[in-house]
């Protein structure tokens, strides 16, 4: 496996509370890895440190060959689905996508290019000139996603893409991030929907109280756990303290 992300003892302690505790993991290059745990496992702390939101109070994250220290804010080889929604409700859908392309250094017919074929793949080119604050919420998440795919990254983090959205726009989602795996990308996904995890990861990790208390495919971790379903995994990790 050659490793896309490489993530060390990643370590994040803020007034004095232990968030994330020497976490490890690697994914590889083209490879879903699923990261799961229960509220407040601190999943989103991780993201956060991944995408250069929050810096890790000590271990290393290495993304794609080079240490994320080096690696100032908007990394074009990187693009961040955050659980919270983070479009411009006051500005069009359209506008939105050229605002989060402005970011990085993208020629504008190539920008246009990107932005057109970005609404056709989330279906909002009908909404093209809407105003973002008028959109459902499954429409806003894919706003989201398109913004967060606007500069072509090798790398997503797609944090809990699919939360109360309906059946049918979580399909559109996993079918876009299925999408992105044929394209090579790599992907790290969090989720509670199990279901979703089996269908989207080739591999998993389940945090608990800020530590990586299993790791490897679905099935090896049923196997190691000698059950069934990932949700009892999932039960069982959580109720015996990980
Ligand atoms: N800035 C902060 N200051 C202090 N504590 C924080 C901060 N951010 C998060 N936490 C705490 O860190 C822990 C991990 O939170 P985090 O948001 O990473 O969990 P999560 O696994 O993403 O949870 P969820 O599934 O609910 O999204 C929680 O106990 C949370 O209250
Ligand atoms: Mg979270």
């Amino acid at each position: 496996m050659v490793p896309a992300v490489q993530v060390s003892e990643l370590t994040k302690v803020i007034r004095e509370k232990i968030l994330v505790d020497r976490v490890s993991f690697q994914v590889g290059e083209g490879e879903v890895f699923g990261l799961l745990g229960g509220n407040g496992s601190g999943k989103t702390t991780v993201f956060n440190m991944l995408s250069g939101l929050l810096e890790p109070s000590s271990g290393s994250i290495v993304i794609l060959g080079k240490n994320i220290k080096e690696i100032k804010k908007g990394n074009p080889e990187i693009g961040m689905v955050p659980q919270q929604d983070s479009i411009y409700e006051t500005l069009t859908v359209k506008e939105n996508l050229e605002f989060f392309g402005s970011q990085f250094r993208i020629p504008k017919k190539e920008l246009n290019a990107r932005v057109h074929s970005l609404l056709e793949e989330v279906k909002l080119s009908k909404k093209m000139d809407a105003l973002a604050a008028s959109l459902s919420g499954g429409m806003k998440k894919r706003l989201n996603i398109a913004c967060s795919l606007i500069h072509d990254p090798k790398v997503v983090f797609f944090d809990e893409p699919t939360v109360g959205l309906d059946p049918v726009v979580r399909k559109e989602i996993w079918d876009l991030v299925n999408k992105l795996h044929a394209e090579k990308k790599t992907v790290i996904i969090t989720s509670h929907y199990m279901d979703e995890i089996e269908e989207l990861c080739e591999r998993v990790g389940i945090m608990f109280e800020g530590r990586m208390v299993a790791a490897g495919t679905p099935s090896e971790i049923k196997a190691k756990y000698k059950l069934k379903q990932m949700e009892d995994v999932f039960a069982h990790l959580i109720k015996e303290g990980g």
